[in-house]
């Protein structure tokens, strides 16, 4: 599956975002070791704070699906640079494949990649023991 193709399936995925509060719509496509693609969009809510990002709903899809080995996510956003995917996403991204592949790109298709570990750098690193102190 080619980056293009994977951009495809986060700009038609897009347009089914449910963002009335932000107008902010986001599409994400993740592409798993074993050649699938799960698309989610963002998911708003009245109260803001339950909105579920694009790329958080489509590792929660592939997961449902049996899929935890990624490889890539697309991301397609209408802004003027290329929007990576927020802290709360790269941790959760994290968790499963920590060298993710990102490629975000805006709607008049400019593309930017990144690697994961280069957006979050030791992802775990503190985290196991400080939830053993409480
Ligand atoms: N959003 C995403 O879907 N992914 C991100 O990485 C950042 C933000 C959504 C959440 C909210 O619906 C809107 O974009 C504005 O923040």
């Amino acid at each position: 599956m080619s980056d293009s193709e994977l951009l495809g399936a986060a700009f038609g995925v897009r347009q089914r975002a449910y963002a009335p509060y932000s107008g902010f719509a986001v599409g994400a496509a993740l592409l798993t070791e074993s050649g699938k693609v799960f698309a989610a969009c963002n998911v708003e809510n009245i109260s803001l704070g339950l909105t579920i990002c694009a790329e958080r709903a489509a590792v929660a899809a592939a997961v449902a699906a049996g899929e935890r080995k990624f490889v890539a996510i697309a991301v397609v956003t209408d802004s003027e640079e290329p929007a990576v995917p927020c802290g709360a996403c790269r941790q959760v991204l994290s968790e499963f494949s920590p060298d993710l592949r990102i490629v975000a790109s805006t709607l008049a298709r400019r593309i930017q990649g990144f690697s994961l570990s280069q957006l979050l750098p030791l992802p775990k690193q503190g985290i196991l023991e400080a939830s053993r102190d409480v």
